[in-house]
C-alpha cells in the first residue's frame, strides 16, 4: 500500500510515539489536576512538561498553550472566544471549513466577514486594503490543505501588529513540515493538529495564545481549580481546557515532538526534495491539470482532464493500492476559485516516509488511468 494522504493524518508513527502510548496507558492513567494522590500528581507533571516541550518546539515560551482535541476545536476556541457582534474579520478562500463554518455562524450573529478570493502572493497587501475601523481579526492558513501553497505569515503579522488587529493562523498542514518560530512570526494565536506532521495519535491539538486576556473560554466545566466559583475561570490555561484532557494523546504528542527535535532538519530536507520531485513529475503530465505550485509544501492537487476526482481516487485505491483524498477537502471556497466545485480534485499529500519510487509509481498509475 502506498500512503499519500498525510494531510488527512500521518500514517507512519515513530516507534517512540508507539512506545509512549503503551507507557502512558500502563503508568500514567490518573486524571491530572484533580485528585491529590501521587499518580494524579505524576500525570499533572507530565502534562506540564509536555506543554513546555511543545511550546519550545514552536519557540513560543512566552505563549500559553491550550490543549484541545484537534485543530478544529482550537480554531473554534480562537474564533468564538474572540469575536462578537459588530466585529469585522478578514480571511481567505484557502481556509478549511473549521474556519469558514464558525465564521458563517458568527455572520448570523452580527459579525462582518470579508473573504479574499485572490491568490496568495502579496496577501498582506491585499489584507491591508480590507482593514476597516471595526476589523478585529485576520485569519489565514499557513499551508493550504488543497494546493500546498504557503502563506507569508510574517508579512501578514506585521500588518496586523501595526493596525492592532488579532492574527490567528491555522497551522494544521504546516506544523512538523515547516520550522515555525513564534518569536519571529509573532502572531496572536496559532492552532495546530497533533496527528498530522507532529506525529501523535489522534485526539490532541492545541492553540498557542499570546495573550489570554484576548480570549474567552467556549467550553465551561470542571477545571480542578477555583471549584467554589460558578463563573468559568479564564485567567489560567485550565479555564480553557474544561473536562478531562486526553492525556494519552498529549503524551504521544510529546514523543512526536521529541522525535522531530532529533530529526527535523533531515525531515525538512527530505520533504523539500520529495515535493520538488512530485511537482516536477506531475507538471510533465500534459493530461493533468495541476493546481499546486512549484513552491507548494507536500500537498499537490490535480485532475485528469475532466474525470471526476472521486473516480480517479477510487481507481488509484482499488487497482493500484494508492491512498489519496478526492473531493473538496472540506475547503469549498478554494475549489470555487479553482473552478473545481463539480469534480473536486485528487490530492496527494506526502511526508518524509514517502519515497521517490512511490511518486514514480503514482505517475505510472495516472498515465494508465488517463490512457484507459
Ligand atoms: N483537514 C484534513 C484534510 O485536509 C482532514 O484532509
Amino acid at each position: 500500500m502506498i500512503y499519500l494522504d498525510n494531510a488527512a493524518t500521518s500514517f507512519v508513527k515513530p516507534n517512540e510515539v508507539k512506545k509512549e502510548v503503551i507507557n502512558s496507558i500502563n503508568f500514567f492513567t490518573a486524571n491530572p489536576g484533580r485528585s491529590g494522590h501521587k499518580l494524579s500528581l505524576d500525570v499533572a507533571l507530565k502534562v506540564y512538561e509536555t506543554r513546555e516541550n511543545v511550546k519550545r518546539f514552536f519557540n513560543a515560551e512566552n505563549y500559553e498553550l491550550a490543549f484541545t482535541k484537534n485543530c478544529t476545536e482550537a480554531l473554534n476556541l480562537a474564533i468564538f472566544g474572540s469575536l462578537k457582534r459588530g466585529d469585522h474579520v478578514i480571511t481567505t478562500c484557502y481556509e478549511h471549513n473549521s474556519i469558514l463554518r464558525p465564521l458563517e455562524r458568527l455572520k448570523q450573529n452580527g459579525v462582518e466577514v470579508t473573504i479574499l478570493f485572490e491568490d496568495m502572493e502579496n496577501l498582506a497587501e491585499k489584507i491591508n486594503k480590507e482593514i476597516k475601523q471595526n476589523t478585529k481579526m485576520v485569519i489565514t492558513t499557513f499551508v493550504s490543505n488543497v494546493t500546498g501553497e504557503v502563506c507569508d505569515i510574517e508579512s501578514v503579522s506585521k500588518i496586523c501588529k501595526h493596525k492592532k488587529i488579532l492574527y490567528l493562523v491555522d497551522a494544521a498542514q504546516a506544523c512538523g513540515h515547516i520550522e515555525i518560530d513564534l518569536q519571529k512570526l509573532d502572531v496572536d494565536m496559532l492552532a495546530f493538529a497533533g496527528h498530522k506532521g507532529l506525529l501523535s495519535i489522534t485526539g490532541v491539538g492545541g492553540l498557542l495564545i499570546k495573550n489570554l486576556n484576548n480570549l474567552t473560554p467556549i467550553i465551561c466545566g470542571g477545571t480542578g481549580t477555583e471549584s467554589e466559583n460558578l463563573i468559568q475561570p479564564k485567567d489560567s490555561i485550565e479555564g480553557f481546557e474544561s473536562g478531562t484532557i486526553p492525556t494519552i494523546s498529549i503524551f504521544s504528542l510529546n514523543a512526536g515532538v521529541n522525535f522531530l527535535n532529533k530529526n527535523f532538519q533531515k525531515i525538512i530536507k527530505k520533504e523539500e526534495n520529495l515535493s520538488k520531485y512530485a511537482h516536477f513529475c506531475l507538471k510533465k503530465l500534459n493530461f493533468l491539470e495541476i493546481y499546486s505550485k512549484e513552491s507548494s509544501k507536500n500537498v499537490f492537487s490535480f485532475n485528469i482532464k475532466n474525470l471526476d476526482s472521486a473516480y480517479v481516487s477510487n481507481v488509484l485505491n482499488e487497482k493500484y493500492n494508492i491512498c489519496v483524498r478526492s473531493g473538496l477537502h472540506c475547503a469549498p471556497l478554494v475549489h470555487k476559485k479553482l473552478n473545481t466545485t463539480e469534480i473536486g480534485a485528487v490530492r496527494v499529500s506526502l511526508d518524509f516516509n514517502n519515497t521517490f519510487e512511490e511518486i514514480d509509481y503514482l505517475v505510472r498509475a495516472l498515465k494508465e488511468i488517463s490512457n484507459s
